[in-house]
């Protein structure tokens, strides 16, 4: 039988695509606060006995969508769900994953232990920030799946754009991974990565070494724009370098504050990100990517 699917807060968009996609059926969760600010989370059909999958990323405000992710999963957990599928495509917390300072908390480890005590049967995430995360399975107590968002984006650029002439930089070298597979993706172009260190959390510098763009269209590739400072010394760099024109692609695009409007200003070719977190250059869904990955789970 098909599993029921649930959407949070932020995953609602999800839910009802992979309903529409998959057959999946539909579950409303009724959200809402008590007068004093606690969240109350209400399951809206009958789970008892039924594979559930739950979708909600942890973003615009990131406590809030963890204590409402964790009280739903644990109601489901309590009524009954038989296999129980947690999907995030934005996991929060997850980039303070060492104790960069003296006294730091490494939140990410926090969090796990929280998902760990939902006895989830497996977790999906995409493109999570694994850096340095070696085994996220007993990390997090659950069998754990880390699929991308990025071979979305480059069947969207493939669709929409010629790719002759076309080198795929990543700006930072964590962002090789990606910039490997959007290369790979759109037929074996050449692929790089600027050299990144961060300043402050708005402000990064960035070199390239050894980088020919000449003259060339790059496509940019990240996981994450967040507060845009990146991208904005990516591409100027780049543009330094003589880049013709640049396409910005982001699997989560949080856009904080006025990220926006700093990317609007690059004038690039295209900016476009993924709907794992919902914003103004969400063009690209990965619904069809959770669901391939819930149906191999299942083994539907
Ligand atoms: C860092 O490890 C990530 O891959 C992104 O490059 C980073 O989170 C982007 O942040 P911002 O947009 O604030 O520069």
């Amino acid at each position: 039988m098909k599993p029921l699917v649930i959407g949070g807060s932020n995953g609602e968009h999800l839910a009802i695509e992979l309903s529409q996609l998959m057959g999946f059926e539909l579950v409303s969760v009724e959200i809402k606060k008590f007068p004093d600010g606690e969240t109350y989370v209400r399951i809206l059909g009958e789970v008892s006995g039924r594979d559930v999958v739950y979708i909600n990323s942890l973003q615009r405000s990131p406590n809030e969508s963890l204590i409402e992710t964790l009280l739903t999963l644990d109601a489901l957990r309590d009524l009954g769900a038989t296999r129980l599928i947690a999907v995030i495509p934005y996991m929060s917390y997850a980039r303070q994953d060492s104790r960069f300072n003296p006294g730091e908390a490494i939140s990410v480890q926090t969090i796990a232990k929280l998902f760990k005590s939902m006895r989830l049967d497996h977790l999906v995430t995409v493109d999570m920030h694994l850096h340095r995360i070696t085994d996220p399975s007993s990390l997090f107590g659950a069998n754990f799946h880390n699929i991308t968002g990025v071979r979305e984006l480059a069947k969207y650029i493939k669709r929409n754009y010629s790719v002759e002439n076309t080198v795929v930089i990543g700006p930072d070298e964590e962002a090789e991974q990606w910039a490997k597979i959007m290369a790979e993706d759109l037929g074996g172009l050449e692929y790089g990565v600027l050299k990144k260190t961060r300043l402050t959390a708005e402000k990064v510098a960035v070199v390239a070494e050894g980088l020919n763009v000449q003259g060339k269209n790059v496509i940019i590739v990240d996981d994450i724009i967040s507060t845009g400072g990146t991208i904005v010394e990516a591409v100027n760099t780049l543009k330094n370098l003589g880049a013709r024109e640049i396409y910005v692609t982001t699997v989560h695009p949080l856009l904080i504050g006025n990220a926006y409007a700093k990317l609007l200003r690059l004038n690039l070719r295209d900016l476009v990100g993924t709907n794992s977190v919902l914003s103004p250059i969400s063009k690209v869904s990965i619904a069809p990517a959770i669901g391939e990955k819930i149906m191999e789970i299942l083994r539907l």
